[in-house]
């Protein structure tokens, strides 16, 4: 791709709020009386009981987002299903199966298919490709529209992912009587100000992030913690810096640091804790700074836009906090290059992973 880094990496994450934007100019109007939803084909959601998501990787982490807008404003019982485990998977009556893959082709991802029988769930399919194998063989099909990737790491179609699912989610629920008014509503304003959000993160931490992989070099070790609909940023961001820097990074609840990961915990650990505005997140924090551990924070509150503040509201949107990915990124690229890897081929590592 085309933009100011000589990797491709660093052009598909400064892309990223040009790609939100594209999925919303395509897909938000069909959000307003459900047409999205019907046009997919998809049964009225007042036919489905629970909704499971299935993937791999970044695009399980983007799924189980997608899953917090049906859990959140339908008040569904959903489930994230980690693909290469789901051979023992049992799948209930009238299950929406919500199957992402940026590529399509990933083979634990297709085999997990073969194990929902054909009476008992209708699969959608979520993917940056849609003349993919999964596509192929889902019920409905949404094209994930974020144009070629060519970093290994997924970055601009994990946000493509959870802009695509949230947009179909809220068109199925704008008809459906499990729809939370109030709260749905809320996350329609959310949903619109996502590119300038990502743009706004973008800014913030254009030098930060270089300054803070200089400073981290030598760490050995990161914490990542979150609550709630934090959690699934801070699984991204570790995964992110495990396969780009190659050092070990772990994501946790805040709530189980108590039960055993706060022996991890030493002077000078860095620890990323994502904000999704929970207070509870205060007591984590003191407890981490107690043992000496070097606390970033991630995800203010108010971020600003042109020298203005822009005041996010005070309960985020059902997918959580998803600005929070673009520092996340940025650190783990900016730590990479400081330590010589190639940010595009991480070792050991293919973009498309069509072995099980
Ligand atoms: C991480 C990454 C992988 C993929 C996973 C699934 O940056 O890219 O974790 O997300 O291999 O790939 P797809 O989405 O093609 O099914």
């Amino acid at each position: 791709s085309v933009g100011r880094h000589h990797d491709h990496m660093g052009n598909e994450i400064d892309e990223q709020p040009a790609v939100a934007q594209r999925v919303l100019d395509i897909l938000s109007p069909g959000i307003d009386g459900g047409t999205l939803w019907r046009g997919l084909g998809l049964p009225p959601l007042d036919r489905i009981d629970r909704i499971a998501v299935l993937g791999c990787g970044t695009s399980l982490h983007a799924g189980r987002a997608v899953a917090g807008v049906f859990e959140r404003l339908g008040h569904m019982p959903t489930r994230a299903v980690t693909a290469s485990e789901a051979a023992h998977e049992v799948w209930e009556p009238r299950t929406l199966v919500v199957a992402l893959s940026q590529s399509g082709e990933t083979a634990d991802v297709l085999r997990a298919l073969d194990t929902v029988p054909a009476d008992r769930g209708t699969v959608l399919a979520l993917t940056n490709n849609p003349s993919s194998s999964l596509a192929r063989r889902a019920h409905a099909v949404i094209d994930c529209l974020a144009g070629p990737e060519i970093g290994v790491a997924a970055t601009k179609t994990f946000v493509a992912q959870i802009v695509t699912g949230a947009c179909v989610a809220l068109s199925g629920l704008a008809v459906s009587a499990r729809r939370d008014v109030a709260a749905f509503d809320a996350d329609l304003l959310a949903l619109g100000a996502i590119p300038e959000t990502l743009s706004a993160a973008l800014d913030a931490w254009h030098n930060r992030a270089k300054r803070l992989a200089a400073d981290l070099a030598t760490a050995s070790g990161f914490l990542f913690l979150g609550r709630g609909s934090g959690l699934v940023y801070a699984a991204e961001g570790a995964l992110k810096l495990k396969e780009l820097s190659y050092r070990w990074a772990e994501h946790q609840p805040a709530g189980e640091l108590k039960h055993g990961p706060l022996a991890l915990v030493d002077a000078g650990t860095p620890v990323f804790v994502v904000d999704d505005g929970d207070p509870r997140l205060d007591v984590d924090i003191a407890e981490v700074r107690a043992r000496g551990g070097r606390v970033l924070r991630i995800g203010e509150r108010t971020l600003r836009v042109g020298g203005m503040p822009l005041h996010l509201p005070r309960r985020g949107p059902s997918w959580g906090p998803l600005e929070t990915v673009v520092p996340l990124q940025m650190f783990a690229r900016e730590l990479a290059l400081r330590l010589h890897r190639d940010v595009d081929k991480p070792r050991n590592l293919a973009k498309s992973v069509t072995v099980s």
